[in-house]
């Protein structure tokens, strides 16, 4: 696996490999895990080349404190990478993206103000920064995001498409544990009886999604779901919405179930979780 720290390196590879040959990105912020490896293994059988690249973006994070905390095990995630043979990875430091503080910023419109983005401001206009750096530095063919974070997959979807970068995006099934917890870095800061009750994510969202798709209404499906969180002793629920995945606004009723889906945050020991279920799938 090649390993480049800067743009003019990576640039200088790609240049010579690209030829006509299809590129693969995988943008992660490190901290592997097997949802990670699921999006390599996806990008593998697509692209000739893929190029993950691991950068904890400061433009996304709202509080320094989730960026100081965010785990570093770089060591370990590159032994990881070249296991699922990546053919590039790509690890500048923050000074090679943002030699100044950054004073562009991307609006989104109204998906970047609902959930994610009302209780995290900021977060998806660093994202699409990101982003965007990233095809002009390694001018993609396919790029690969988790389906966890369902309401980036199509900010990033409306960055691609209103701005014409020639990329082919794919949305990658979230992994989960046993219990059906989504795998996510932010896992690493819960121990076993933590992780055991925020199974209860899983657990409510697919009970939900099956309510709704036996046409129970969406005001009882959400009282149901916030009665069962409440009874959870450190599990608590900061948002549970049926939104339409064109703008993330949430939903009374359901209208065109291919484009809904059931979305929810919670917090426990400090660690906040997000999960989510299409409503067809
Ligand atoms: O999903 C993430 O890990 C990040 O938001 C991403 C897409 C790598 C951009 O920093």
């Amino acid at each position: 696996m090649h390993i480049f720290h800067t743009i003019d390196a990576i640039r200088a590879y790609l240049t010579n490999e690209r030829t006509d040959r299809s590129i693969g990105l995988v943008p992660t912020m490190g901290a592997l895990h097997q949802g990670h490896l699921k999006l390599i293994q996806e990008a593998k059988q697509t692209a000739d080349i893929v190029v993950a690249t691991i950068f904890v973006n400061p433009a996304q994070f709202n509080k320094a404190e989730d960026l100081e905390k965010y785990p570093v095990q770089t060591e370990k995630d590159l032994e990881m990478l070249k296991a699922e043979n990546c053919d590039v990875a790509f690890l500048p430091k923050s000074k090679e993206l943002y030699p100044i503080q950054p004073e562009l910023t991307i609006n989104f419109g109204a998906i970047e103000n609902a959930l994610e983005g009302e209780f995290r401001p900021g977060h998806f206009a660093g994202v699409g920064l990101i982003i965007s750096k990233l095809y002009n530095i390694i001018q993609p063919t396919h790029a690969f995001f988790g389906q966890k974070d369902i309401q980036q997959f199509y900010v990033i979807k409306k960055l691609t498409e209103e701005l014409n970068f020639p990329v082919r995006l794919h949305m990658v099934e979230t992994m989960r544990e046993e219990s059906g917890l989504a795998m996510s870095s932010r896992n690493m800061r819960l121990n076993h009886e933590q992780k055991e009750e925020a199974a209860l994510i899983f657990k409510c969202l697919t009970r939900a999604k099956n309510h709704l798709n036996e046409g129970m209404n969406i005001s009882q499906v959400k009282a149901e779901l916030i009665s069962a969180f409440e009874q959870s002793p450190q599990l608590d629920l900061e948002y549970f919405e049926i939104v339409n995945t064109t703008d993330f606004s949430p939903l009374e009723k359901v209208t065109e179930p291919s484009q809904t889906a059931l979305c929810l945050a919670a917090i426990i020991n400090n660690v906040r979780l997000i999960d989510n279920l299409p409503l067809i799938s």
